[in-house]
């Protein structure tokens, strides 16, 4: 399962959100901390021939006890990530009068480890280094949302989402920040060169590309080694919120065409993929098996978009790995005509219409029995309560009149 979870992440290259580490002096005292999202592509070989793998640093990657907060002027601060069989990240801090910067971050690979480098001929630990890649003020955080990419021999490594900290003196990340020059860009391009006393700038904000009427139902299958694995018929919209270059947010809702989506995917034993394509989106369903309960669930989801101009990021990603929707029981398919809004961040909403959706046991090529969602049976409650009452008062009635006919048949009796 946890294996199934990181080849999915690394196939879907980007499931993996951003993690937080601090580092401690003995005493405690937090002196690093460091978000952060940071993408590997590697290079190695199969019986001569290249092989490029990608993945993410994972989010439950450990702080290293090599980490230190450094000792006065003998050695600098460094924070060291140990992952998976053998690989670690460290990042090598140094001061130098009014700033700090990584003077070198070093990338330690074990190609032994198949997980990672399946087929790898060689099985050695191979260690890529690059020089200053990061600067900020003292006092300062450094943030930079936009993506870094840091070229090597047989390694490229990019950098995103980046807040991190380091000759911390309060334990907690300065409230003022250093932003990194790709940062600056898409600020800098609205602002140009303007006195410091204009603080709003008045740009007109567009209206936000809406299409409010809800999406049509597309059908998708996946075929996987025993055949369909993955049915699918649903609608599907996006809706990101986004700030924008203005400093005013926009919304960007988006209806996927059947017609224009273009699917694909995977299924394993215990996970399958639905791959989902619509021009410049993409959304990537990972469902699971709970093997012990026999369901099938929706238990992640991964958006990649381009947004509007006027947005300060127009390369929107999002993604959610500890999700648990779409329930239902292998060979039972799930069914909501009511609509489901799938949270995958803050930013990101996945709204899903009219689902009826069976993952891995398939018979026939056809859903099996149904099992309805929550709110459809919410929704069925209304009428069967106002037809229960009905017939409630039917029933009264009905009693009420036999009563009625009973008692006057005694009357009768008596005299
Ligand atoms: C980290 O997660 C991966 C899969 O996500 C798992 O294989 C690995 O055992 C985990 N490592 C630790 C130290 O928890
Ligand atoms: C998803 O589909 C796109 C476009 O069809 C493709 O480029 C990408 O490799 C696919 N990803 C997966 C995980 O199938
Ligand atoms: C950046 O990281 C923060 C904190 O981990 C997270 O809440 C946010 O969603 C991330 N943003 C993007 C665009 O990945
Ligand atoms: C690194 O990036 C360069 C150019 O962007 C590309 O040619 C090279 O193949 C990449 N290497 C790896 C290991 O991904
Ligand atoms: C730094 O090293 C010098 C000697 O090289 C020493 O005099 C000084 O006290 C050290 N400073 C700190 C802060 O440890
Ligand atoms: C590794 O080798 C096995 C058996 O030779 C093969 O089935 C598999 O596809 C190979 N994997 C890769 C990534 O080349
Ligand atoms: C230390 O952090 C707190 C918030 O946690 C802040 O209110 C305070 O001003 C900080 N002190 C210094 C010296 O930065
Ligand atoms: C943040 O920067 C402003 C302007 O440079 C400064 O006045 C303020 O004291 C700084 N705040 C902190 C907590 O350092
Ligand atoms: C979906 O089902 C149709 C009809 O059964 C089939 O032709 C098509 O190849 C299937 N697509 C996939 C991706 O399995
Ligand atoms: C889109 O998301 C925003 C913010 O989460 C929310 O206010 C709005 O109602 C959503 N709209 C739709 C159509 O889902
Ligand atoms: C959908 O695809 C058709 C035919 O390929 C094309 O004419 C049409 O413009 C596309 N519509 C959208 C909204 O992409
Ligand atoms: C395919 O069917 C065989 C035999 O029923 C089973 O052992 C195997 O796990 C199935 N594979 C998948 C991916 O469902």
């Amino acid at each position: 399962m946890a294996r199934g979870l990181l080849a999915a992440a690394a196939l879907l290259g980007f499931l993996q959100a951003s993690s937080s580490f601090e580092v401690k002096d003995p005493s405690g005292k937090v002196c690093i901390i460091a978000d952060l999202t940071v993408a590997f592509s590697v290079e190695y070989k199969i019986s001569g021939k290249k092989e490029f793998v990608q993945f993410f640093l994972p989010q439950n990657a450990s702080v290293a006890s090599q980490s230190s907060c450094g000792k006065g002027n003998t050695s600098h601060p460094v924070l060291v990530l140990d992952f998976g069989a053998g690989h670690s990240l460290s990042l090598n801090f140094s001061e130098s009068a009014d700033k700090y910067q990584v003077e070198e971050f070093v990338f330690h690979y074990n190609l032994s480890d198949a997980t990672l480098f399946p087929n790898s001929t060689a099985g050695d630990v191979k260690t890529v280094s690059h020089k200053s890649i990061i600067q900020a003020q003292m006092g300062t955080k450094y943030r930079c949302i936009n993506s870094k990419h840091i070229n090597m021999k047989n390694v490229n490594v990019t950098f995103s989402n980046v807040t991190l900290e380091a000759y911390l003196t309060n334990g907690t990340l300065s409230v003022n920040k250093t932003e990194c020059a790709e940062d600056m860009i898409s600020t800098t391009t609205i602002v140009p060169t303007t006195p410091k006393h204009t603080t709003q700038v008045p740009t007109p904000a567009p209206t936000p590309t809406s299409s409010p009427s809800n999406p049509a139902v597309g059908k998708y299958n996946v075929t996987g080694p025993n055949g369909t694995c993955i049915l699918a018929y649903m609608g599907l919209q996006l809706n990101i919120t986004y700030p924008k270059k203005d400093g005013k947010m926009g919304l960007d809702l988006l209806n996927f065409l059947p017609p224009n989506t273009t699917s694909s995917g995977k299924c394993d034993n215990s996970f399958a993929l639905l791959n989902l394509t619509f021009e410049k989106a993409k959304v990537v369903f990972h469902f699971a098996l709970n093997a012990s309960a026999e369901k099938f669930f929706l238990q992640g989801v991964s958006v990649r978009t381009t947004l509007p101009p006027e947005a300060k990021n127009p390369s929107f990603e999002a993604s959610n790995s500890s999700m648990s929707e779409l329930r239902a029981s292998v060979g039972n398919s799930y069914k909501c005509s009511s609509e489901e809004n799938l949270q995958v961040t803050d930013q990101a909403l996945l709204n899903v219409f009219n689902v009826q959706i069976q993952i891995f046991k398939i018979d026939g090529d056809k859903f099996g029995p149904v099992e309805e969602c929550q709110l459809d049976e919410n929704n069925m409650l209304i009428p069967i309560i106002v037809g229960a009452a009905l017939a409630g008062l039917v029933l009264i009635v009905l009693i009420a009149y036999l009563i009625g006919r009973k008692r006057s048949h005694a009357g009768y009796q008596t005299i």
